[in-house]
């Protein structure tokens, strides 16, 4: 089987109520741990790449390394670019060969994202075969490498601007900001409760009557959660014991993500879960092997690790398995 779009992933994802994950490469072991317990779990995949990850690794890299899991896997799977900035590196995914691209003009005004996505479409949808296309409403807050919002700048999305925009745009899925965030460090303190028991910290929760409202102006239309982690303190505690610091790490509750997956929600974007699982494994392999160094002996610890956890969100958090 070929690399797919998004469009028949998402079709089956909102009648079946569960939604596909899409999980952030950067390297052959996250491939390799993402695709393969999609494999063990017969679960549908999105495998996207940042403007980062194209820095980091080059497309072409990244591209081969996709494809050889869909070699190796036969599953379907879609090779996504997450958070373009502008046509320009939209349209060289395209012509690279990938299957759906995410055109993130939500930081200009209501206008002129319509009219930067809808330049987008215009290109995606001429190509053969048929490249799907996510934009964004609304703004995520959180600081990674090239997608930096600050606390306080962030907007949810406004279900009135919904229809309008997907008209005029001819997108085919909408990213809507309800209340996640990016990275690993979703909310501040201030925004949360503590669990007197445990000191970990508990967050507001996600603006569920926002994507209601959007579902009911945008039937049958496939939504996006981006920022969405769960931040799974099991991996915090194994990198704070060996040597790490992270301080408040928090993330989106699960529970509240896969009812979001029930809902509208077709695609959930994770990438922070990722990165603590596999910083966990390496760290821990290295304090308990202070002798060695040699990469495959704390990649293979590292990369298990991220299986698990990608494991875990298949079946509890996403509902996608058996539904390759
Ligand atoms: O939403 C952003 C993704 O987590 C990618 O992050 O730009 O650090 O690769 P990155
Ligand atoms: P997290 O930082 O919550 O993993 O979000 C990833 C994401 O939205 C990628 O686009
Ligand atoms: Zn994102």
């Amino acid at each position: 089987m070929p690399l797919v779009n998004t469009k028949e992933l998402f079709e089956k994802a909102y009648k079946g109520g569960y939604a596909v994950g899409a999980f952030n490469c950067n390297n052959m072991e996250i491939v390799q741990a993402i695709t393969e317990a999609a494999k063990e779990c017969n679960s549908p995949v999105i495998l996207q790449v940042s403007a980062g990850a194209r820095k980091y690794a080059k497309q072409s890299y990244l591209k081969k390394l996709v494809e050889a899991a869909v070699e190796d896997t036969g599953l379907p799977i879609a090779l996504h670019l997450d958070h373009g900035a502008d046509f320009e590196i939209c349209k060289a995914c395209i012509d690279g060969g990938f299957t759906s691209v995410m055109i993130d003009a939500s930081g200009h005004p209501f206008e002129e994202n319509i009219a930067i996505t809808r330049k987008v479409v215009e290109y995606a949808h001429a190509h053969v075969p048929y490249v799907t296309v996510e934009a964004e409403l609304g703004t995520l807050a959180g600081v990674e490498d090239d997608v930096k919002v600050e606390f306080g700048k962030s907007s949810y999305t406004n279900p009135d601007d919904v229809e309008e925009f997907v008209k005029r745009t001819g997108v085919d899925s909408l990213a809507i900001a309800i209340g996640t965030s990016h990275g690993a460090y979703k909310f501040k303190p201030e925004q949360c409760t503590r669990d007197p028991k445990t000191g970990v910290l508990l967050p507001p929760p996600l603006r569920f009557d926002i994507l209601e409202e959007v579902s009911k102006r945008l039937p049958g239309f496939p939504i996006v959660l981006h920022g969405s982690s769960s931040v799974n303190q099991e991996y915090v505690k194994i990198i704070n014991a060996n040597g790490g610091k992270l301080v408040d790490a928090v993330g989106v509750p699960e529970e509240q993500l896969r009812k979001a997956a029930s809902m509208a929600v077709c695609k959930i974007n994770i990438d922070s879960d990722l990165r603590l699982a596999l910083t966990a494994g390496i760290r821990e392999h290295m304090n308990a092997f202070p002798d060695h160094f040699d990469p495959r002996q704390y990649l293979t610890p590292a990369r298990d690790y991220v299986r698990e956890i990608v494991k875990h969100k298949i079946r509890e958090v996403l509902g996608s398995e058996n539904k390759a």
